[in-house]
């Protein structure tokens, strides 16, 4: 009994101990924020988006096409599409190829039927399935011509997994020509995996090609658009620029298969066709189906990054294949046709209508400039195979566009000796912007906080182009979009928005990830064909990109810069337009610190303030289509008196304060 008792009070007495733990055994913190010692400016682009077609980024990903395989060029023309009934009885399909006669888009099926009744046809399986919603109108198109004497119809079918029809409409094609029927119905149930039949109706021979389906409720409702919701998760971070197309696609395997922008443009037919690079690229996750239909090409990726109120930024080939596979480069006396794809480029987005390029863009929809103010010219291009490449794309382009600022590749790492020796040649040719990568463990983030205090203030700028931290190893299949890893990114941002005089643009990498499509993680949005989520990586870099500010201010504890201190990682800023002192505070530690923020240089601080936490206790935690805001922040009101603010620092948290000062 009295043992009881005793076990009951000694429960009891740690309860309350670590109660008082969590709440009150806190290390006492003076911050001094310096508000009238402006360092630097925040550049506009600070915060941005790093696009690439990489786990069914683009097709299956954000380019709202339902229909896998739509004009039958891929190295299989079938795939992705089954036969309905095939057998003697019933009918059968041909693959025709027009070869160099119809370019890029060279191969139709012909589809002949024998039953009047109508079941012979041909089904798409679309990319892991099709995500269809209920109530939601379907565009489907076709191009089509009846053989002489036939006279067919088109039953169009949604079908669920279980074979189920939920949407139907009709088709009649007319004629021996060719042309492009579009219909539209509604489907009448919600489905993550239907598939689409076109299904013969009485005999006689057709001729199919360009199969689409699109959802009506795409991005601003554009025909041939992106999926809404995921460019509203873009939207939402406010970015400063959005990049594309990559990354390694940029390079291709070899060169043939470099990204080429031209390719990329005009009506959806007659664009180009590539493999992914990312097809075969990891053995762990081979996705022998990916290939790039260019359905979203350079001019969608311009109005995109318009439509979002990002600065454009392409990255182009510069005349190297990817170095991690075939390493092909051209030489160096045919590089031509390659600088001028730059070149036509800019002319593409900003010239006026009267010239080649500006009128093709106007052609698609687009007379008004795009206004593209910067391009990279390589990706993780590397040696010195590079900087001679580069060199001659530089000559040319600040010939012709003087304003035009370049962004160049300094590798693949952020440190070695083929970044010593490309950031040195760079900065030897006074680059204008240096494009440094970092995938590493989340201790490296926490470590690097303060890479660029001793950067050179005067010399060429750095874009931090591509980073995540790797909770297991790089591109490891294991990794996990923790609280770990996006909490250690938050401590080392406060560095790049510390050195804002150096870093002008910053982007996580990569974006987007579909569930059962991918190659790479970790990854900062995911999505299946229904739904998608923001990662705690995604919630830190919106958090950065909507308290971005515009001056640059110290924030010192102890007379120092926070660059680890205790665990504790701290950036300021004044954002002129609100008339707003932002503080970003992170705690990397397993422990509370109270926090004194004491305000200087200022005339007033407002009394109410906002403050922000966006935190977790355990450093695992994901988000995920279940629980999609399981790490996500909290936004409360403060008091602030006599230009102080106080605060708990809770462990392992990310912390935004914003008052009013004047
Ligand atoms: O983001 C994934 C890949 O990582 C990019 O394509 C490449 O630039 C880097 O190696």
């Amino acid at each position: 009994m009295i043992k009881n008792k005793l076990s009951k009070l000694y429960t009891t007495a740690l309860l309350i101990a670590a109660t008082i733990g969590s709440s009150y055994a806190q290390t006492n913190k003076v911050f001094t924020v310096k508000a009238n010692q402006v360092q630097a400016p925040v550049q506009p682009t600070m915060w941005g988006i790093f696009f690439e077609d990489i786990n069914l980024g683009a097709d299956g990903g954000i380019y709202a096409e339902l229909v896998k395989n739509r004009s039958f060029e891929f190295d299989t023309p079938m795939m992705g599409w089954k036969v309905l009934k095939q057998g003697e009885n019933n009918g059968s399909l041909l693959v025709h190829n027009r070869g160099e006669l119809n370019g890029a888009n060279s191969r139709f099926i012909r589809v002949s039927s024998k039953t009047p009744t109508g079941n012979f046809g041909v089904s798409n399986e679309g990319f892991r399935g099709m995500g269809i919603k209920k109530g939601d109108q379907y565009d489907f198109s076709i191009m089509a011509r009846q053989l002489e004497g036939s006279n067919m119809a088109l039953n169009i079918e949604l079908v669920n997994a279980k074979g189920e029809k939920i949407g139907t409409t009709t088709v009649t094609p007319v004629g021996k020509e060719w042309k492009t029927y579009k219909v539209s119905f509604n489907a009448t149930a919600t489905e993550p995996k239907a598939s689409l039949n076109i299904v013969t109706k009485g005999q006689g021979v057709v001729d199919l090609d360009m199969i689409s389906l699109f959802p009506k409720n795409t991005w601003k409702n554009r025909p041939n658009g992106m999926r809404a919701d995921l460019v509203q998760l873009l939207a939402d971070m406010k970015p400063g620029f959005l990049r594309f197309p990559g990354g390694c696609i940029v390079e291709g395997r070899t060169l043939e298969e470099r990204f080429q922008w031209k390719k990329t443009i005009g009506n959806i037919e007659d664009r180009g066709f590539l493999i992914n690079r990312w097809n075969t690229e990891f053995k762990h996750r081979l996705t022998t189906d990916y290939y790039q239909s260019f359905g979203l090409g350079f001019y969608e990726y311009f109005q995109l990054a318009e439509d979002i109120g990002a600065e454009p930024l392409p990255i182009l080939n510069c005349g190297m294949a990817c170095q991690f596979n075939t390493a092909e480069v051209v030489p160096l006396e045919n590089l031509d046709p390659y600088v001028q794809d730059a070149l036509d480029l800019i002319e593409f987005a900003n010239g006026s209508v009267e010239t080649t390029w500006g009128k093709k863009r106007a052609e698609m929809g687009h007379p008004a400039p795009f206004n593209l103010k910067m391009m990279g010219v390589g990706n993780e291009n590397w040696g010195p195979q590079y900087i001679e490449r580069l060199q001659i794309f530089t000559k040319a382009i600040k010939a012709k566009y003087p304003n035009i600022q370049l962004v160049n590749s300094s590798g693949t790492d952020p440190n070695g000796e083929r970044f010593d020796y490309l950031n040195g040649e760079l900065r030897k040719m006074n680059a204008d912007i240096i494009d440094e990568h970092y995938y590493r463990k989340p201790e490296w983030f926490l470590e690097n906080a303060k890479r660029y205090d001793n950067y050179d203030r005067k010399g060429a700028k750095v874009f931090a182009g591509e980073y995540a931290a790797q909770s297991v190893g790089i591109a490891s299949p294991d990794n996990k979009n923790n609280w770990r890893c996006a909490l250690s990114e938050a401590a080392f941002m406060t560095g790049l928005e510390r050195n804002a005089e150096v870093v002008t643009m910053a982007s996580y990498a990569p974006l987007f990830a579909h569930a059962e499509g991918w190659q790479w993680t970790p990854d900062m949005i995911w999505v299946n064909n229904l739904q998608s989520y923001g990662t705690p990586n995604y919630q830190v870099q919106k958090l950065y990109s909507l308290n971005k500010g515009t001056d640059v201010v110290p924030v010192l504890l102890n007379n120092q810069t926070v660059t680890g201190q205790d665990g504790l990682y701290a950036s300021a800023v004044l954002d002129r337009k609100a008339n707003e002192l932002v503080l970003k505070v992170v705690n990397a530690s397993d422990k509370a610190h109270n926090g004194d923020f004491v305000i200087d240089g200022v005339k007033n601080v407002q009394s109410k303030g906002t403050f922000t936490e966006l935190r977790n206790d355990n450093l695992e935690a994901v988000n995920s289509f279940e629980n999609p805001t399981a790490v996500s922040p909290v936004q409360k009101s403060i008091q602030v008196k006599n230009k102080k603010v106080n605060l708990t620092l809770k462990p392992y948290s990310m912390n935004v304060i914003r008052v009013k000062i004047s």
